[in-house]
């Protein structure tokens, strides 16, 4: 059956907020570079929607992590599948997500980029559920959007890998 797809947030809203998040953080970070790690796969598309508006100069990298485990999903292990290509010490990083969920993906990147000294570090993200939050100590500095706890798909956000093209942020309404 063809799932039926709720528009939740329209593309425009979607582009005219990731233009806001971009002035913001081009404010932010004057006079400086910045350098994007966009987490695969969902943040791919968010990530270059942003990065095309940043006026300050942009890097980018990526890299993967998958959760496994039983048991609930705040006992997730995080496990890194793809690292980055470039050190990242000295530089002014920003991790870049789709979604924040539970909070146990950025909780395992965190640590882990902490630990190669960049000269700064901060989190930004498309969409934020904060109700599902297990990891409080995830501080993210630029939302676009708090929603709800629904299982949104598009822009970069899958239902068993379909749905990530789609330029707005929908609901299955029939899952
Ligand atoms: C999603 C999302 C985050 C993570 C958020 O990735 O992109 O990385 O889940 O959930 P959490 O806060 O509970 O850790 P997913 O594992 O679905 O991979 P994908 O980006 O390849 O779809």
């Amino acid at each position: 059956m063809e799932n039926e797809i709720r528009v939740l947030i329209p593309e425009d809203e979607v582009d005219r907020r990731i233009a806001e998040i971009a002035a913001e953080i081009s404010r932010d970070y004057a006079g400086k570079s910045v350098h994007l790690l966009c987490i695969l796969k969902g943040s791919v598309f968010f990530t270059c929607e942003l990065a095309k508006r940043l006026t300050v100069p942009v890097t980018l990298d990526f890299m993967s992590c998958s959760s496994y485990g039983s048991g609930t999903i705040s006992k997730g292990i995080v496990r890194l599948v793809k690292d980055l290509d470039e050190p990242i010490e000295g530089r002014d990083v920003i991790i870049v997500e789709d979604i924040i969920d539970s909070g146990n993906t950025l909780s395992y990147l965190v640590e882990l980029m902490k630990a190669r000294k960049p000269a700064s570090l901060k989190l930004c993200t498309l969409l934020d559920k904060p109700s599902r939050r297990v990891h409080h100590e995830v501080k993210v500095d630029y939302t676009c959007f708090s929603i709800e706890d629904l299982f949104v798909v598009g822009y970069g956000l899958d239902y068993d890998q379909h749905y990530r093209n789609l330029p707005y942020i929908g609901v299955i309404e029939n899952e």
